[in-house]
């Protein structure tokens, strides 16, 4: 009974290529929307970067990252060959930070973490300001800062972007409408540090310009991607298909090549579920989120929400008496609200997911190592562990599959494929990193679109951009502080 149940279920995370189709149909109109007008679903937020870089590139950037699993601080040596150095810091925020304090905190505590890292590795630098400072010399000396923040931010030039909203769990209300550059420049100026905010980059972006940096082909890297924590994409469009940009006053930026790259937030692709499939799982995910009704791609797909999916599914038939899934047995202990994640809200997370969907050994030991490690479930039957391997495998085919929906729609809304070019995407995140065969089944729903087909997918080149915002950031750095119309 356990087994069929656990099929049942999973049969409802099933996305055919009809519905693929349809999804990207839909996200195509979506997407004209969002270059057409502001306030849509998806948001295409036109990022003011209008060219990638070829390789070239050279100077010393600092970086900072916020917004996937860790915060970063990085410094990052361009050796204008496709090649980097880069030293770099990792730390969890802290949840208290993410979610309950203001946005002052925030700001200091990265202040403080870049504080730190200048303090180790450019210490000289550091000292000499401060010297300089003492001294009444106002000389400077600065180092030019990239800064991942990856949420929805209304930009209106390189380094000036109000937020519009948190995602993945981030909640600092007093941060919305403000501009997190000078909220981050005013934190480091607190402080006295030699560090000028000189660009603003999404992840996505971030990606794509370092995936073009370190891999160049005749036509640079067309697309970024992550899928992680969170789920987004970057992509370079015409400038006179951005319509909306006319609309805006207070927009300045370089026409010459004719392109800008737009971050699409398709984590909020049909956020009114036009299209997207529903389980009452992921209805009562959403409606327990901090921000019900949006996000409702990314609630389907990425790392964040996942976990908390099959977290759902496995309690409903826990609390099922019929099935007696992880109840009382000669071997295994009760699972109880005391002693179990699997009654905690966002208590799984994904790598419980990769690790599952790994196993291939006969005795299902990784799926008995995950169960024991995250839910502290001890001896599961195999049935048991079956049941988790069915959820899991359908959970994480779909949010693949889905992934193909905002990559097919941006490959024919742009026309890409209709040239003999390859066509290079830079992917980054947790699920590409270590869910197996994300790309492979994500690849495969690109082929079952009539429009791309398998000739189409071939032309499609997918490869990881590890870490790879650091990067990008600096190189977004480097073009703003060339840029005249970089304001402070
Ligand atoms: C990192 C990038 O490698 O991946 C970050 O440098 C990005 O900018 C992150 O946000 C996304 O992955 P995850 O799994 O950490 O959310
Ligand atoms: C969320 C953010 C987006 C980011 C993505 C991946 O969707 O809103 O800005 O790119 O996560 O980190």
């Amino acid at each position: 009974a356990l087994i069929d149940e656990a099929t049942r279920i999973a049969r409802e995370f099933d996305y055919p290529a009809d519905q693929v189709q349809r999804g990207v149909a839909e996200y195509i109109k979506q997407s004209n929307d969002g270059l057409a007008q502001e306030g849509t679903t998806l948001s295409q937020i036109p990022t003011f970067v209008t060219a990638v870089p070829n390789g070239s590139e050279k100077g010393l950037y600092l970086a900072v990252d916020l917004g996937g699993t860790n915060f970063r601080v990085c410094s990052v040596q361009l050796h204008g060959d496709t090649t980097f150095s880069l030293t770099q810091s990792k730390i969890m925020i802290p949840r208290e930070l993410m979610a309950s304090g203001t946005s002052k905190d925030l700001f200091l505590f990265l202040a403080r973490q870049i504080e730190a890292f200048l303090r180790i590795h450019h210490n000289e630098h550091f000292e000499a300001h401060q010297r300089r400072r003492r001294d009444g010399n106002n000389e400077e000396d600065l180092f030019d800062l990239g800064f991942t923040f990856s949420f929805p931010v209304r930009q209106c030039g390189i380094n000036r972007g109000t937020l519009i909203r948190w995602t993945k769990g981030f909640n600092i209300p007093d941060a919305v409408g403000h501009d997190v550059c000078a909220l981050l420049q005013s934190a480091i100026n607190e402080l006295h540090l030699p560090v000028r905010v000189a660009a603003l980059v999404n992840d996505t972006v971030g990606t794509l310009m370092a995936r073009s940096y370190t891999s160049p082909g005749e036509t640079g890297t067309f697309l970024g991607a992550i899928f992680g924590t969170g789920t987004n994409g970057a992509y370079v469009e015409k400038i006179d298909r951005i319509t909306k940009l006319q609309k805006m006053e207070d927009a300045h930026y370089d026409t010459s090549t004719g392109e800008m790259i737009i971050n699409a937030e398709w984590g909020s692709f049909d956020n009114h579920l036009s299209v997207l499939p529903s389980t009452v799982y992921d209805h009562d995910l959403d409606a327990d989120s901090n921000n019900p009704g949006v996000q409702m791609f990314e609630k389907r797909v990425s790392g964040m929400f996942l976990g908390e999916i099959l977290r759902l599914a496995l309690l409903a038939m826990h609390n099922n008496p019929d099935l007696g899934l992880f109840k009382p047995s000669k071997t295994s202990k009760v699972v109880t609200p005391e002693n179990s994640t699997l009654y905690r809200q966002w208590g799984l997370d994904t790598s419980l997911l990769s690790q599952v969907e790994a196993d291939n050994t006969a005795e299902m030991e990784d799926v008995k190592a995950a169960l024991k490690d995250h839910l502290k479930i001890e001896n599961p039957s195999n049935d048991e562990c079956q049941a988790v391997k069915i959820l899991v495998h359908a959970i994480g085919k779909r949010a693949a599959r889905l992934s193909a929906v905002p990559l097919a729609a941006i490959l024919i809304h742009t026309r890409k494929l209709e040239t003999d070019d390859i066509v290079d995407v830079g992917v980054d995140g947790s699920l590409v990193e270590f869910y197996p065969n994300f790309e492979g089944y994500m690849l495969e729903a690109l082929h079952e679109v009539p429009q791309v087909g398998a000739a189409g997918a071939k032309k499609v080149r997918v490869g990881i951009s590890k870490d790879g915002s650091g990067v990008g950031a600096a190189l977004i750095a480097l073009v703003a502080s060339k840029d005249e119309t970089l304001q402070n």
